[in-house]
C-alpha cells in the first residue's frame, strides 16, 4: 500500500517568526501520526528556521522551487545543494503559479526535476489543466504532455511524487469532485505505467491539490488512486493543517 503524503505549500506566506510559531504549535498536534508522511514547504527565507524547529519531529521539509545549476552567476536563484544544506528532503517543481507567472515550461520543469534528483532531493511534480483546457476536452492531453515533458530522462521513480492540481481548483474554493480527481489520477497512473512499468507506477504517490480542506480530504482520499494532498490556503493554520493530516488517514 502507498503511504499517503500530506504536504503544505505555504506559497509566499510567513516570516521566520511566523514559521517558528506555526511549527511549535503544529508538531505536538501530529506527533502520534504514523500513517501519513507530513511535509511542509515554507518560503526560502524560512527554510533554515523550519529545519531547526522540525528537528526530531515526524514532519519533513520541502522547498517550493529550485534552480538547476549548482552555483554561479544566477542572481536571485537557489541551487539544489543549497536546499540540501538547509535539510530539505523534498522540493515542489512546476507548480501552476510558477508556470503561469514565471514562465516555466515543461522543458525548464524537466531541468529542475533532473537537478533535484541528482542532488538527492525528492520531487513533488505538479501538473494540471486550466478551466479552459478542461472545458475544451483537453485535460488528458495536457496531463500527458506535462508528465512526459517533466519526466523526460528521469529514471528514479522512487524519488518522485506527482501532484495533480487542476488550476481552476487552486485557491478558488472550488474542489474537484472525488470522481473527477480519481479519473485524472487513474489516467496519470496509466501514463506513469507507460513510462516506468506497472509495478513502479503502483508505488508512486499521486497527490490531489486545489482547495483541500479538513472537510473534503477524507472523501478525496477514499478514491483508489488519490494518495494524499498538496494543500495551500488550509495549511497556513496549525489546527486546520493538523486536521487535514488526521482526516487523510486511509481506512484499511
Ligand atoms: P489551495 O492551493 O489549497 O490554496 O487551493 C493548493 C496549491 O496551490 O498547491
Amino acid at each position: 500500500m502507498r503511504r499517503p503524503v500530506i504536504a503544505a505549500n505555504w506559497k509566499m506566506h510567513k516570516t521566520t517568526g511566523e514559521t517558528r510559531d506555526f511549527i511549535t504549535q503544529f508538531v505536538p498536534l501530529v506527533e502520534d501520526v504514523q500513517d501519513v508522511e507530513i511535509v511542509i514547504a515554507p518560503p526560502f527565507t524560512s527554510l533554515a528556521v523550519a529545519a531547526k524547529f522540525l528537528k526530531g519531529s515526524n514532519v519533513k521539509l520541502a522547498a517550493q522551487n529550485l534552480f538547476w545549476e549548482e552555483k554561479g552567476a544566477f542572481t536571485g536563484e537557489i541551487s539544489p545543494i543549497m536546499l540540501r544544506d538547509v535539510e530539505c528532503e523534498y522540493v515542489i517543481v512546476g507548480h501552476s503559479e510558477r508556470r503561469q507567472y514565471f514562465g516555466e515550461t515543461d522543458e525548464t520543469v524537466n531541468k529542475r526535476v533532473r537537478a533535484a534528483h541528482q542532488a538527492g532531493l525528492k520531487v513533488i511534480l505538479c501538473i494540471g489543466e486550466t478551466l479552459e483546457e478542461r472545458e475544451s476536452g483537453k485535460t488528458f492531453d495536457v496531463l500527458k504532455t506535462q508528465l512526459s515533458g517533466g519526466l523526460k530522462e528521469i529514471d528514479a521513480p522512487d524519488m518522485l511524487v506527482i501532484a495533480y492540481e487542476p488550476v481552476w481548483a487552486i485557491g478558488t474554493g472550488k474542489t474537484a469532485t472525488p470522481e473527477q480527481a480519481q479519473e485524472a489520477h487513474q489516467f496519470i497512473r496509466e501514463q506513469l505505467s507507460g513510462i516506468y512499468g506497472a509495478q513502479e507506477a503502483q508505488k508512486i504517490r499521486i497527490l490531489y491539490g486545489g482547495s483541500v480542506k479538513p472537510e473534503n480530504v477524507a472523501s478525496l482520499m477514499s478514491q483508489e488512486d488519490v494518495d494524499g494532498g498538496l494543500v495551500g490556503g488550509a495549511s497556513l493554520k496549525p489546527d486546520s493543517f493538523a486536521e487535514i493530516v488526521k482526516n487523510a488517514i486511509k481506512e484499511a
